[in-house]
């Protein structure tokens, strides 16, 4: 298979691959996103990855249930490795995606057979070839401002287009530092996209049957994450004391708080944020003032 072109790609965006790629390799799955939990577990056993899978499963029929009739062309932005994709192309859909990984490339690609074009570029760089009657934020927005993504979406989509968008959202704008700040802001959100001259059409919170996800992230990394780092730390204490003296100093100045919060992610996400699925309509008026050939 011919290597991706280079491009260039920012630090900030290079942290945010490697930590989608290690989801990857934890859940051995075709999707990148949180999956909808239904029904919801009743128990500690019912957190399984397996079970996972089957939430992300499903959180793709939910979002595709958002779709309206007579869509032809989507454009999947931050598209990952391709999950939504197929299933999209499999019902019909003229579909193509986005996101700025090679690695996500390669696996699209293959998952898609190399039928469904791939953009290998940020949303924020993409430049306009033509219209799609939808534009795809499974989980994606988080990464982009507001701005950038309400107006490219209005620039992208035809009149009367569809903006179909799926993310942890937060509710508390005071909440700003932390392992969910990058998720939009609400009324930020929901300002970006009325003034790009969207309505929204539809919405629906899945806080509930997204948070399981939460709770099998931090018990997995209670069982395997902390025992591995004892582990790890108990055999360089033995073997090599000056190394584990310095690890461990490095460990109690940067890690533990970030290990400490991540304990806490349901109580934060419960608290600060929820997930919610909405669909927009861009108005034919607003897109003819923004497209370049009106
Ligand atoms: C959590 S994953 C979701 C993947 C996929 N949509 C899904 O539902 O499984 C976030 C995706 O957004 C992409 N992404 C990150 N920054 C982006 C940007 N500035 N423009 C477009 N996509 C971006 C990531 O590379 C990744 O594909």
């Amino acid at each position: 298979m011919p290597q991706p072109k280079p491009i260039y790609i920012s630090p900030a965006t290079r942290y945010q691959n490697a930590a989608l790629n290690y989801y990857l390799e934890l859940t051995g799955s075709p999707y990148l996103h949180y999956g909808y939990w239904e029904p919801l577990p009743v128990c500690q056993n019912d957190l399984t990855i397996a079970k996972l899978r089957t939430a992300q499963e499903a959180y793709t029929v939910k979002l595709f249930s958002f779709i309206p009739a007579g869509t032809n062309t989507v454009l999947d932005v931050g598209c990952g490795i391709g999950g939504n994709a197929a299933y999209l192309k499999e019902r019909g859909f003229t579909v193509e995606g986005l996101a700025p990984d090679p690695f996500q490339q390669q696996m699209f690609v293959e998952r898609t057979n190399g039928q469904v074009p791939f953009h290998l570029t940020r949303f924020e760089d993409f430049p306009q070839n033509h219209s799609y009657d939808l534009i795809l934020f499974s989980e994606s927005s988080q990464y982009m401002a507001a701005d950038d993504l309400a107006q490219g979406a209005a620039r992208l989509l035809n009149g009367g287009g569809y903006l179909l968008l799926a993310d942890m959202i937060r509710t508390d704008g005071k909440y700003n530092e932390g392992i969910f700040s990058n998720c939009h802001v609400s009324s930020v959100l929901h300002d970006a996209l009325t003034q790009a001259g969207f309505s929204l059409v539809k919405t629906e919170d899945i806080s509930a049957q997204v948070a399981p996800t939460i709770d099998l992230g931090i018990a997995n990394f209670r069982t395997f994450g902390l025992s591995t780092i004892k582990y790890i730390a108990n055999l360089l204490a033995i073997a090599v004391p000056p190394i584990y003296h310095f690890l461990r100093w490095i460990f109690n100045r940067w890690v533990k708080n970030l290990i400490v919060e991540g304990l806490e992610a349901r109580k934060i996400f419960d608290k600060h944020l929820c997930y919610q699925i909405q669909l927009w309509q861009l108005s034919k008026k607003d897109h003819e003032n923004s497209s370049p050939t009106a």
